[in-house]
């Protein structure tokens, strides 16, 4: 599986980049927002440069042409972006059109099955159920990735499996387990996935041996 950051903070992925265990960035309007006073696209040209790899930035506008003119504005500041657009029945039109035009898209919101089904049909090269949006509604998110993860297989669907909305390790671990394609996590979360008290523990001991080493 790989490890995308959901972030839009340039430093945070300068620094996950620097560790080698990222391979992608995702963003939305939320994310961009928290990146107070910069441009949207200045942000997304910039996150491009650092990571090299897919780089999810999201269309707002509701209708299709709308949709349509800002992927193609996105997609033309970096071979790398990927347009995020949310799953609704014009989402899907744009989806199709950019498809065929070969502009990768990443169908987003997306809380069922069914939505990441018709998400597929449409010619989304990514799509992005939201774990954790689905644990708050009292349902369990990695059902609804479980039963993403058979219809894709079922079909040999092309489209890829975005575990997002991750809020803890446990999600990470889990959307492994049910072998999506990629999880995109906070960078709180992908610190945290760094930790374990033995792994502290045993190097204070290693190098309080190795001084006991040094000193003879
Ligand atoms: O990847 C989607 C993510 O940014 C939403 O996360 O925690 O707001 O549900 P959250």
């Amino acid at each position: 599986m790989e490890i995308y950051l959901d972030t839009a903070n340039v430093d945070e992925i300068r620094e996950a980049v620097d560790w080698g265990v990222i391979s992608g960035v995702t963003t939305n309007p939320t994310l961009i927002a928290k990146e107070s006073g910069r441009d949207f696209h200045e942000i997304i040209k910039e996150i491009c440069g650092l990571v090299q790899g897919p780089v999810s930035a999201e269309a707002v506008s509701l209708d299709v042409e709308g949709i349509l003119r800002e992927a193609r504005e996105l997609a033309a500041l970096n071979p790398h972006i990927v347009i995020k657009i949310p799953v609704t029945e014009n989402g899907l039109a744009a989806v199709k059109v950019l498809s065929s035009e070969g502009i990768r898209t990443n169908v987003t919101l997306v809380f069922s099955p069914l939505q990441a089904l018709l998400a597929a049909r449409a010619g989304a090269t990514y799509v992005s159920p939201f774990i954790g949006r689905i644990d708050d509604t009292g349902q369990d998110g990695s059902d609804v990735l479980a039963d993403i993860m058979d219809i894709f297989r079922n079909y040999q669907l092309e489209t890829k499996v975005i575990a997002a909305s991750i809020r803890h390790p446990r999600h990470v671990l889990e959307a492994a387990r049910l072998r999506a394609d990629i999880a995109t996590v906070p960078f709180k979360v992908l610190k945290t996935m760094f930790r374990h008290p033995l792994t502290d523990h045993g190097i204070e001991r290693f190098l309080a041996d190795w001084e006991k080493v040094i000193k003879g």
